[in-house]
Formats: structure tokens, sequence, C-alpha cells
């Protein structure tokens, strides 16, 4: 089929890729030119396990092709997605301006029935919205031309998204558009083929589903969080009550990893939207409310920890940070958590040496003026000099460092799990004292 997409972001490009992988002509638009003119060559712009081969397959086959050019792009297709940044707007609710920009463009530009789908994650009604400015250019020009505008959004995780878009557990639909609905069903069979996962429903709730399932899962971990913070006071683990709780099917084993919050450009950016949302039309999201402010707080663990662990003054103290990434295999840095503590301890006079195994290049562009942060090309070497260890990003990379070296290597022995990825005893043999999230050793 042929298909034209807005926006080359995480979701645009992995969607690009994976349709075209599946056999579809896809065009992706991005008014960013040189972006445009890297993903002509091959490069990709972020890190994402598995994209670049099929990226750059396809595009070499003919089935994939970047453009900014609006007008052709849109000539191309039966379905347009959208799938441009909805970045949180000063007051936290998500700015439309460029999904709008787009829908603008279409109407502009549409010469016969199209389906124009909703990728990136917008609120409730933006669909209509979406119509509504899609019919008023439309009108502008006498164009009389039908469209759809349905709501299809997207569930992959960074790092796994490939996989995640190639074999995804449901295919949300949010139409009541039988025609728009036929197109997409067509579109997807090949995600498909051994069992549907298509499910259909009205465009309100396809928008609402999406913020649903990330509101649980953000509420799943700061849930767990303030277990921890319990487990901490009274003398409990948190991993042991985790093993626990989640052998329980209702609860389950994922998303309950205790830890230095969630970061991310999804679980922080939705569920303060959703919260707006809510109190637009007069409802206190309170839960929600607590969810972001129990992450809020997690995210000073461990500054808090380790002031504490020097009494209060942490002048002159180097600390090494191993993990930058808000979480692994990814280059991502927002609402990262190792950036709350990397500014608390610079603003309290510290030096930070931090090692990320893929987030350098996106640590340079952040911080690379700042005087009191050396970027270290690999674990060991951040420990040099440093007093103590940090741990922010459960890289497999740090599963199993040598302990003996690193309480060698460091003046005041002493590693701050904020992902609990070692065990207390083990650490505590190497003679190094351990401080992780809810495991009864609080300071
Ligand atoms: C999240 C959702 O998981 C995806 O399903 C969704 O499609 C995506 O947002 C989106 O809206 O586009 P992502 O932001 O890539 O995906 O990251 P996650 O893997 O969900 O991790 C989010 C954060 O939660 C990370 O900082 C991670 O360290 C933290 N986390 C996760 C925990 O602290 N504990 C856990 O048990 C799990």
């Amino acid at each position: 089929m042929k298909v034209t997409l807005f926006g080359t972001g995480y979701v645009g490009l992995v969607t690009g890729a994976c349709l075209a992988e599946m056999g579809n002509h896809v065009v992706c638009v991005d008014i960013d030119q040189a972006k445009v003119e890297r993903l002509e060559r091959g490069e990709i712009p972020i890190f994402e396990p598995g994209l670049e081969p099929i990226v750059r397959r396809n595009h070499a086959n003919g089935q994939l092709e970047f453009t900014t050019e609006a007008a052709p792009a849109i000539g191309h297709a039966q379905i347009i997605f959208i799938a441009v940044g909805t970045p949180p707007d000063e007051d936290g609710s998500a700015d439309l301006q460029y999904v709008l920009g787009v829908a603008r463009s279409i109407g502009q530009h549409l010469d016969r029935y199209a389906v124009i789908v909703n990728k990136s994650t917008v609120p409730v009604g933006t669909a209509d919205r979406v119509r509504k400015a899609v019919a008023e250019e439309l009108a502008a020009r006498g164009a009389n031309i039908e469209f759809d505008v349905v709501s299809n959004p997207e569930f992959l995780k960074e790092g796994d998204a490939v996989e995640d878009c190639l074999r995804p557990d449901r295919i949300v639909i949010g139409t009541s558009s039988e025609r728009a609905v036929d197109l997409l069903r067509k579109l997807y069979a090949p995600f498909n083929r051994n069992h549907d996962r298509t499910v259909v429903m009205d465009v309100r709730s396809a928008e609402l589903t999406k913020y649903a399932a990330n509101a649980m899962l953000a509420t799943k971990i700061s849930f767990m969080n303030e277990i921890a913070n319990i487990a901490e006071r009274v003398g409990a683990d948190v991993e042991l009550v985790r093993q626990g709780i989640g052998s329980d099917p209702r609860i389950g084993y994922h998303f309950i990893y205790p830890g230095a919050g969630y970061g991310g450009s999804c679980f922080p950016k939705d569920v303060q939207a959703l919260e707006r949302t809510a109190r637009a039309v007069g409802y206190e999201a309170r839960l929600l409310g607590a969810v972001e402010a129990v992450n809020h707080d997690q995210k000073a663990k461990l500054f808090e920890f380790i002031q504490r662990y020097f009494h209060g003054d942490l002048h002159g103290r180097t600390i090494a940070l191993w993990g930058l990434a808000f979480k692994p295999n990814t280059d991502d840095m927002r609402e990262a958590s190792s950036r709350r503590l990397m500014e608390a301890l610079w603003s309290a006079g510290a030096k930070v040496r931090a090692f990320d195994p893929e987030a350098r290049e996106e640590t340079q562009r952040l911080y690379g003026h700042r005087d009191d942060m050396v970027l270290c090309d690999n674990a060991y070497q951040a420990l040099e000099g440093a007093d103590v260890l940090a741990i922010v990003t459960e890289w497999k990379a740090f599963r199993s460092p040598d302990f003996a070296r690193i309480r060698a290597m460091l003046k005041a022995p002493a590693i701050f799990d904020g992902r609990n990825l070692y065990e207390p005893e083990a650490v505590e043999e190497a003679g190094l004292a351990y401080y992780g999230i809810g495991r009864g050793r609080s300071l």
C-alpha cells in the first residue's frame, strides 16, 4: 500500500521502516532538511537496535523514501500518518502546533480520499481538531474530498521499538468509519498473521487508551517506589517483596522494579497531560498527581543518600556515575534520572565523572560546556580519582563488575545503586558500603 508518514522521530521512523519492511511504499516527511539528508545517506539519528539495517535495506530498494516536500507526499498516499512531536507546553499539556500544522498541510494538498492516522500521543479530542483543521483547509480551496481521521496509538518501547512494531501485542484502531477500518486492517494484516490483534473502538477511547496504558505503567513504578521507601524504614528488602507479589498473576512481575524514578519522553509527559485533560473536564485525578509526586521525589533519592553519606558537605567531592540514558539500550536522556542527580551534585559543589555506553554524544550536547563534568570512555575510567560510585541506568555491562577493583579505586568506597543491580552482601563483602533502593540499608 502507499503510505506517507509525517515526522521521523522515534515513532515515525520506526513505524515507517517497519511498514516498508512489510512491503508497503512509504514516504517519510520531515521539515528538518539536515535530518532528511542524513537518513538518505542511511545514517540513523537515534540509537535503536535493529533499526539501521531495515532503514538501509528498504531505502536501497525504493520502499522507503525521505523528503521535506509535503505536497507530493500527500498526493502519494492512501494512508497518511501523523507522527510529529507533541512536546509539553509550559503548563504541562501537550503542544499540538505540529500535529495541527500537518493537518492543515494535508487539507491544502489532499486530492482524493485518504485515511489520516494520528500516531503521536495526543490528548483526547485531538482527532476532532485534526478533522476540523483538514476540513477548513479543504473548504478554503473549495475542494470536496472525503477523508477519515483515525487514532492508532503507538505502544513501542525505546530500545525494543523495532521488535514491538513488527510484533505488536495489540493494534488499536479508533474510528467509526468502516472504510478507514478496512484500509487499516489491510495495512496491518502482515503484522497480524497468527492471531488478530486488532482492537477497533471509537476515536476518543483509542486516544484515552494510550494515556491509560502509560499512566498504568507509571503507577506500577511509583507504587513500587513507595513500597521501597516504606521497606527502607521498616528494615525490609523491597527486592524480596517484589518477588513475593509478582508471582500473583493479577500483579505480575513486569514493571514493578523500584529505582531512581522513571524518565523518558513518555511517562512524565503523558501522566502530566492526562492530569491536565482530567482537570479540564472538571475531574481532579488524585492518583495521577501522586504518581508524579512520588516519581519526582524518587529522582532525588540517590543525591540525598550521597549527601548524607558525606554529612551534608559535597564540596570538592567527585562522584563516579554509571549510566546516563533514561534506560538501557537507548541514547535518550529526556527526563533521565541521571540529569537530576548530576544537577543536584553540581549545585552542591561536587564534580561528576560519568560513563554511558551510548549516551555520550547526547551528554556532550547537553553538558559539554561544564568543567565540573568529565565524560569517560569506559566504566572504570569514571572511577579514577572518584570518592563514590552511583548507578542510574541498568545497562547489562554494569551487572557484574569487579567489586575489588572498584573498592581499590574509590576514595570513600561506597556504591549508590539506583537500579538495585547488586546483592548488598556481595558488595559489602568486597569492602564497599552499599545503598540501594528500599533494601533495608537507609542512611
Ligand atoms: C513507554 C511505554 O513502556 C511504551 O509502551 C510506550 O509506547 C512509550 O512509553 C510511549 O508512550 O511512546 P519508554 O518511554 O520507551 O516506553 O520506556 P519504558 O521502558 O517504559 O521505561 C520508562 C522508565 O521507567 C525508564 O526510566 C525505566 O527505567 C523506568 N522503569 C521501568 C522503572 O523504574 N521500573 C520498572 O519496573 C520499569
